[in-house]
């Protein structure tokens, strides 16, 4: 459809960015914390781990500083669950809660809405070793930090995000499991950790309900719409399997309170379906997220199964995701699109249709609370930085941004991924995603200076003419 003229963005767009604590964060044993499962992370030779990241625990004013330079009406970032109860449940770290404390204050003060993330695949080390999310004592756990949370931080912050993609915890385990931990636990375990989370999470929906009626929560899976690599029917159908078990299923539960027909009959078929306790599918039901957090980066393309042992490959430049499941779907190419350094598919008009997926399903307001390029960015010799393929990429999503807008979808703000440069899940600190530069590489902290690059000045004009001129 043409239109004649495009609906602009909503005056209060949340115009924001992203990180998670165990990217950014760094001070992995100071003040208390307890030990995360990403404090175990062992990465491969020339690749950092996440202790020290880009120290933003000893930036912190610095960074929030930057963050009102660029003009960020939102600030979405994760709460780091052993920074603030060391053991996962029981006593709480005082010292780790006053760094929240001090960053909600910090944003606050410059006019940044605090979007806070409960959960982003740091797993405190002590519920890991009792058997992590399969074990219901983890739901308890979860909403006692909860409550901690809710109570001493929730006068401030009224967005809050559940879980960072539940669905890649589940699909590729390896987002939250280090290999220190050896085997990753298997498919059935899985799904009944991810059940475990959809009923966490129904709980301290309706806790926050409760203790602060003015605020809003929702989950933060990751969304993409799956092509067909073909019209052959039988490859529609591949793509529709995959985006109900990929997708639908972790926003219908959360949304809807039940499992997705599709999804739960391929659990069925795979001897993977979750236990339910009593009183689980009410709970499911009487929880209402206000509003859905969509982390956007790819879409995928798949075509039916062969089932001949060859549906299952990895990623192109990156052994540690597989796609494609036998018997189910295989992954396709798509000539149709471009791809990053790194192999991820570049589909900025697959973000608008996934987008409009999810407000004809839901009906609910969005939030993009992931979405950005990673990227070798090189520091020049007079400080700068120069990095117009982000730019590019970001505007080509904001463009599409605005057409899903048009469209009807209420969109109520983007936060790309990610603020400042941070460790990549797998990749690193080369992999670079900020806004502003951090002066250090894999092995070297050299100064840990913040430089904002190119893209900076370019989003805070964005944000200026709330994004009237991208
Ligand atoms: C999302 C995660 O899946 O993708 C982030 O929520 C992650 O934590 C981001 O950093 C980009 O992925 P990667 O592997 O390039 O860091």
């Amino acid at each position: 459809m043409f239109y004649q003229k495009l609906k602009p963005f909503p005056k209060g767009f949340l115009w924001g960015a992203s990180t998670s604590a165990y990217q950014v964060e760094g001070a992995w044993n100071e003040d208390g914390k307890g030990m995360s499962l990403q404090d175990l992370h062992e990465p491969p030779a020339g690749v950092t781990d996440f202790k020290v990241a880009s120290d933003h625990y000893h930036h912190m004013p610095e960074d929030v500083e930057l963050m009102a330079k660029l003009g960020l009406k939102a600030y979405r970032f994760s709460i780091s669950w052993s920074r603030v109860m060391p053991a996962g449940s029981g006593a709480v770290n005082e010292a780790g809660l006053a760094f929240y404390d001090r960053l909600v204050d910090e944003l606050v003060a410059h006019d940044i809405t605090p979007v806070a993330t409960m959960f982003h695949f740091d797993l405190p080390l002590e519920l890991h070793k009792q058997g992590g999310w399969a074990n219901r004592a983890t739901i308890e756990a979860f909403c006692l930090y909860a409550q901690v949370l809710f109570e001493r931080l929730g006068d401030r912050i009224k967005y809050w995000l559940t879980i960072n993609e539940q669905n890649c915890m589940v699909i590729h385990p390896n987002s939250m499991y280090p290999k220190a931990i050896g085997e990753v636990p298997d498919r059935k375990n899985l799904y009944q950790q991810s059940h475990n989370m959809f009923v966490a999470a129904a709980r301290v929906t309706n806790m926050l309900h409760e203790m602060w009626p003015d605020a809003k929560i929702g989950p933060a899976p990751n969304i993409t719409a799956i092509y067909p690599a073909t019209c052959a029917p039988e490859d529609v159908i591949a793509a529709d399997n995959w985006e109900s078990i990929r997708c639908w299923n972790y926003l219908d539960v959360a949304v809807f309170g039940r499992y997705n027909p599709i999804c739960w009959a391929y659990l069925e078929e795979k001897g993977l379906t979750p236990e339910f306790a009593p009183g689980d599918a009410e709970l499911l039901t009487s929880a209402k997220p206000d509003y859905l957090g969509v982390n956007y980066y790819a879409t995928a393309t798949v075509a039916a199964a062969r089932n001949d042992g060859t549906d299952c490959a990895a990623r192109e430049g990156d052994q540690q995701v597989m796609l494609g499941e036998e018997g189910v779907y295989r992954s396709a190419a798509n000539e149709h699109l471009t791809k990053s350094e790194y192999g991820w598919i570049i589909d900025p008009v697959g973000m608008r249709t996934t987008l409009r997926r999810v407000a004809s399903r839901y009906g609910l307001p969005i939030l993009i609370t992931e979405n950005g390029l990673g990227a070798k960015d090189t520091l020049e010799a007079d400080g700068s930085v120069h990095d117009p393929y982000r730019i590019d990429y970001l505007r080509r999503h904001f463009e599409q941004a605005q057409l899903a807008l048009t469209d009807g979808v209420d969109l109520i703000g983007y936060c790309p991924w990610s603020f400042m440069d941070l460790v990549s899940t797998h990749q690193g600190y080369g992999k670079r995603y900020g806004f502003v530069y951090v002066d250090r590489d894999e092995d070297d902290l050299r100064t840990l200076r913040r430089i904002p690059k190119d893209s900076f000045a370019w989003y805070r004009h964005v944000i200026e003419t709330n994004g009237a001129e991208l």
